[in-house]
């Protein structure tokens, strides 16, 4: 086997599957670990929303991978020979034939992250009464597609919203349910089929290709045109591969290129797909090209940077040649494994089969005495912080949206996301994670559920603050001290 497929985990001689760190840490950030004193202040003057804490206050960063993934040493020093022009660049020919090797797609159009590609495509081509067929929405995605009058249907399948699964592609759309909505709302009225790669509020679940190739075969029935969110599509590939018996012996390189395939139009967020910053529209349609290209101008910039500094212009070109390295995308997706099956074996109800991005664990399993119009999710969220420092993400119902009468639409899940940024931690940061989870769990009913004191009305998660509905972060306070005495 080739340097360039190895996977991240390996057997040990104890027989277990250990995630493997297959490179080397050259350059690394001091982080500070402070008593739970502080770190509960910290959240107090966050509003219990862990998008509000600042990282002096954070040990381990679990917030996202977005834009947190560790570059290489190859992409480093390719930042260095960015050639710095408003037109024309050599920095965006790199670009364009890195994304054309690697999705095999002629046309390329940067933009400055992965919603202002959201925001043009919507624009392009979503008008009043539309309809989207996904397979499960993301905040963005939603956000912009609603603003330009689109309605979203996500029509996953039954096992999709299932904590505990074997089923290996939660992802899939269920393509019944498609023929149906195609049916009830006509095709004129449905612009486009949106598939997430490595679908991320569901537990960054991915979809199999035979499921694409029917989502495919439909779409051409009806004239709809496939369009493909590939934030995460290093991980769908892997998991692809790992999963999916056609592709065992295929290369991440060639599944992606099946995948890219099968899509008309496809957008990335750069922040994740090539551990970078910024993200790109491309296509092989050239009708499709000059729809969204003036809107580029319009919105983002010249087409050769498209808002993106050439320096990650120039790093985006490396990172897409990396995405095709399984030693480089098997490396999260196996660190969340042992974090999920070591926790899943402790009783903590998380998300399985394990995803791409992070360990999601389902809070409502988790504190269940903690109505969900409290916001479980939050609460779990702050409450991990203040016993560990470690930053994770609400993905439930704040990071959802109140409906027409000003009620919450509750989520589906209400989940804590800990993000494992590819190559960032080490595997005694994550069973440090481990043991605080562990602890936190035998504490659960310490912990009570929150309130909003300020809420924005678009996009709430990031900025709104949030209160504790009683003296319950005191009182865990207090429980941690008098088990661990003066250990941070
Ligand atoms: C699946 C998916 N699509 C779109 C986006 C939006 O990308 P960005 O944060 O770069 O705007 C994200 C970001 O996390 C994502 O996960």
């Amino acid at each position: 086997m080739s340097n360039e497929t190895q996977s991240c985990t390996v057997k040990f001689a104890s027989g277990q599957n250990i995630p493997l760190e297959l490179h080397k840490v050259r350059v690394v950030q001091k982080l500070f670990l402070h008593p739970i004193e502080r770190r509960l202040k910290a959240m107090r003057d966050a509003g219990f929303n862990t998008f509000q804490l600042s990282t002096t206050d954070v040990f381990l960063d679990m917030l996202t991978d977005s834009g947190t993934n560790a570059m290489s040493d190859n992409q480093i020093s390719a930042m260095l020979r960015a050639d710095d022009a408003y037109a024309g660049s050599q920095s965006f020919a790199r670009m364009h034939a890195a994304v054309k090797e690697v999705f095999g797609t002629e046309y390329v159009l940067p933009v400055h992250q992965g919603r202002a590609a959201e925001n043009i495509i919507s624009q392009a081509f979503i008008k009043k009464g539309d309809v989207i067929p996904m397979n499960y929405h993301f905040t963005t995605t939603k956000a912009h597609m609603e603003i330009n009058g689109g309605r979203l249907f996500e029509i996953y399948t039954d096992e999709a919203l299932k904590i505990k699964s074997d089923c290996p592609f939660k992802g899939n759309i269920d393509t019944n349910k498609l023929r149906a909505l195609i049916k009830e709302y006509s095709p004129a009225r449905i612009p486009f089929i949106r598939l997430e790669a490595s679908t991320n509020l569901i537990g960054g679940q991915p979809f199999s290709i035979e499921n694409m190739r029917e989502v495919r075969r439909i779409a051409d029935e009806h004239g709809i045109m496939v369009v493909l969110d590939a934030s995460l599509i290093g991980e769908n590939a892997y998991f692809v591969k790992q999963r999916e018996a056609e592709f065992k012996n295929t290369s991440i390189k060639d599944i992606l290129l099946v995948m890219c395939g099968l899509s008309d139009l496809i957008y990335f967020s750069s922040r994740k797909v090539s551990s970078t910053r910024g993200g790109a529209i491309c296509t092989n349609r050239k009708d499709l090209y000059l729809k969204v290209r003036d809107l580029v101008v319009l919105f983002e910039g010249f087409v050769t940077y498209g808002g993106m500094s050439v320096r990650e212009i120039e790093a985006l070109a490396v990172g897409m040649y990396e995405t095709t390295d399984e030693t480089v995308i098997s490396q999260s997706p196996s660190f969340i494994a042992h974090l999920a099956t070591k926790l899943d074996q402790r009783g903590i109800p998380v998300i399985l089969p394990p995803g791409a991005l992070g360990c999601h664990i389902d809070c409502m399993g988790f504190l269940p005495h903690v109505p969900q119009a409290q916001y479980p999710a939050g609460a779990l969220a702050a409450a991990l912080f203040i016993v560990s420092g470690v930053r994770g993400m609400e993905r439930g119902t704040i990071s959802s949206v109140r409906d027409d009468k000003g009620n919450d639409v509750l989520a589906d899940v209400e989940l804590l996301r800990l993000a494992f940024p590819r190559r960032v931690f080490t595997l005694s940061q994550t069973e440090y994670v481990l043991d605080r989870v562990t602890w936190l769990h035998q504490n659960r009913s310490l912990v009570g559920g929150l309130k909003f004191v300020d809420e924005p009305a678009v996009l709430r998660f990031f900025m709104g603050r949030l209160d504790a509905v009683s003296d319950w972060p005191e009182k865990l306070m207090a429980k941690f001290r008098a088990d661990f005495g003066d250990s941070l």
